[in-house]
């Protein structure tokens, strides 16, 4: 697996990537629902060479983690940043595949888009909720998008599970309660239409206080 999202890095320019965005509107509009302190802790997960870390530094968050598959994903990702902000950027670069990745600090935001649909196995997805889920601080936030029921089948050649809004509440639902969704179409560089279901979750306080 890490091998396709190397090569695939490797041998495409950012605009011959389906899921290239300029601006990470989407990501920002949910981000901006969320209050959070500049040094409050972030994680991108699969952020791959996505602008949102660069945006977020521009907005003075200090605390921002970035992991993926794939280390030219990575280093194109972490070569910009520094080119702009320096290596001050305060940026953690984590190269590790999400199933199998154990968190060793919590997070007030965990962020994906166009990861989580790539695990059509349901004990992958559970090994993700269950890292979310010890990843993300109690009354932390979970932003996350995926493919909708009417969005394309597959993506860089591997096959996608496709999510609703209410059958990605209820995969998360163990730890997660949903705050807001909605469904949006990404278009391509190359102008195609891709339908997303993007989610709001909160995570639950896993134990009553007294
Ligand atoms: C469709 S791209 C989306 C990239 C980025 N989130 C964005 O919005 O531009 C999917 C990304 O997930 C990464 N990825 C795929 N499977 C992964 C896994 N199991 N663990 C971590 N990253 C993964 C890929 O390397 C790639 O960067």
């Amino acid at each position: 697996m890490s091998e396709l999202w190397e090569s695939t890095y490797r041998s495409k320019q950012a605009m011959e990537r389906s899921w290239t965005q300029e601006v990470p509107r989407e990501s920002l509009e949910l981000i901006d629902r969320v209050t959070l302190r500049p040094d409050d802790p972030i994680i991108d997960i699969g952020g791959g060479a996505s602008v949102l870390a660069e945006v977020l530094v521009s907005r003075a968050f200090g605390d921002i983690t970035v992991l993926d598959i794939s280390p030219s994903a990575i280093a194109e990702s972490r070569d910009r940043i520094e080119a702009i902000s320096g290596v001050r950027s305060g940026v953690e670069w984590i190269v590790a595949d999400v199933t199998t990745f154990i968190p060793t600090r919590s997070y007030a935001l965990w962020h994906d888009r166009a990861v989580f649909h790539f695990l059509v196995d349901p004990r992958d997805q559970e090994r993700y909720v269950q890292c979310a889920a010890g990843a993300v601080a109690e009354g932390g936030s979970l932003i996350i998008a995926t493919f909708s029921p009417d969005g394309p089948e597959m993506c860089s050649g591997l096959p996608v599970r496709r999510w609703s809004s209410d059958e990605l509440a209820t995969r998360f639902a163990t730890s997660f309660d949903a705050v807001e969704h909605f469904q949006r179409d990404h278009r391509t560089p190359w102008g195609a239409t891709q339908s997303f279901t993007w989610m709001l979750m909160r995570r639950r306080e896993s134990r009553v206080r007294q």
